[in-house]
């Protein structure tokens, strides 16, 4: 049977890749049971030469459309098949060569899109595309990630980590962020970015207007990886809106999103604003009670809803009972329970996702 081996990305940092293989395989799972149907098994840590790997078996050699799936996978450095020296050449030992796999990620963008912003409250990016992975994979646009245009809604964006792993994947992206200054240093990180790189773009950061009141800020982007793709009308397409995410409706048209990601508040560097101005609550629930029936309204029939929140301050089970009572139908496949991780003391992070009913 062939075996592969998957080396992590040495960039996670000290207390995400104390996590990160765990992570990766159970970030696995969900890609072998989303869209390879189940075959990859036994997937497991293993070392080679010293170094910790993920391996795991498949019964047919993995074909150009399994690897460009798992092309995709959030920490992954890089994958080889793995072969017996005496399988390869009829004698020598058992010991394992590694063959590379080349890889095919979608990435449109230089990684500094995501590295270069750092900031206290920073979503890890490595755990950020994970998240963003596991929610599409458990969308009805699953099966399009490689080939289509999803359209992501981050309605907690802060300074838009999901935002740029989106556009990194040349889909288009929403984010909804109540912290005026937030949405203006993402503007301005987002904009320097764009003309440093010389890549086509149209910025600007207007009020929304309503019945002659403001409701709040826009940043609209129309950008493009190159000048061809932005001149014949092939541009991505990004907003934020500076707004209180209970509001989302006033903001984003029913049923136009393939996914919501999101990073909920910790009740550490952010409190949800849940209340009346100002106020600040521990838990994320009351925020999440509170938004959820605007965002599941935003998703298309089958989309998907994936967060991560810190299981200290909001126990899983009343985080699911949540996205249930907006309609929603949570994941409680295997696949998706390996998740909770450590990210500091007060921090112990879990993901959940839900789908919406197809209707
Ligand atoms: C964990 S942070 C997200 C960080 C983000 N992923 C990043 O990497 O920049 C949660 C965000 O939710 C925002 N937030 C809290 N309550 C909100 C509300 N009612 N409406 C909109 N945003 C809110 C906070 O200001 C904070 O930026």
């Amino acid at each position: 049977m062939p075996r592969y081996a998957l080396l992590v990305l040495p960039a996670t940092n000290r207390v995400y890749a104390e996590a990160s293989i765990d992570l990766t395989r159970a970030e696995l799972g969900v890609f072998s049971a989303a869209v390879l149907d189940g075959r990859l098994t036994d997937v497991a840590e293993e070392r080679l030469g010293g170094v910790p790997y993920v391996t795991f078996g498949v019964a047919e050699p993995l074909g150009a459309r399994d690897v460009a799936y798992l092309s995709q996978l959030s920490s992954e450095y890089a994958l080889f098949e793995l072969r017996e020296q005496r399988e390869l050449s009829g004698e020598g030992s058992g010991a394992p060569v590694l063959s590379p796999v080349t890889l095919t990620p979608l990435d449109q963008f230089d990684d500094d899109l995501l590295t270069i912003q750092k900031y206290v409250g920073k979503t890890n990016e490595f755990f950020t595309k994970l998240l963003l992975n596991v929610t599409v994979l458990a969308s009805a646009s699953a099966g399009d990630m490689l080939d289509r245009r999803l359209r992501i809604l981050d309605p907690l964006c802060g300074r838009g980590t999901t935002l740029n792993q989106v556009l990194m994947y040349g889909w288009d992206a929403a984010g909804i962020e109540i912290d005026g200054k937030d949405v203006e240093a993402y503007s301005g990180f987002l904009r320097t970015y764009l003309k440093r790189k010389r890549l086509k773009h149209q910025a600007e950061l207007t009020p929304i207007r309503r019945d002659r009141k403001v409701l709040g800020r826009r940043f609209h982007v129309t950008l493009a990886a190159d000048k061809a793709a932005y001149k014949s009308g092939d541009a991505l397409d990004l907003t934020v809106v500076n707004a209180d995410t209970r509001r989302a409706r006033d903001f984003f048209r029913s049923g136009s999103f393939d996914a919501i990601v999101t990073d909920a508040p910790y009740g550490v560097q952010h409190g949800s604003r849940s209340g009346g101005p100002g106020e600040l609550s521990r838990s994320p629930l009351d925020l999440l009670s509170a938004a959820l029936p605007g965002w599941v309204d935003l998703l298309r029939p089958g989309g998907a809803l994936g967060m991560s929140w810190n299981t200290h301050v909001a126990r899983r089970e009343d985080a699911a009972a949540a996205l249930t009572a907006a309609g929603l139908e949570v994941c409680d496949d295997t696949a998706y329970l390996g998740f909770r991780h450590r990210v500091d003391q007060a921090i112990l992070r879990d993901v959940l996702v839900a789908r919406k009913p197809r209707g």
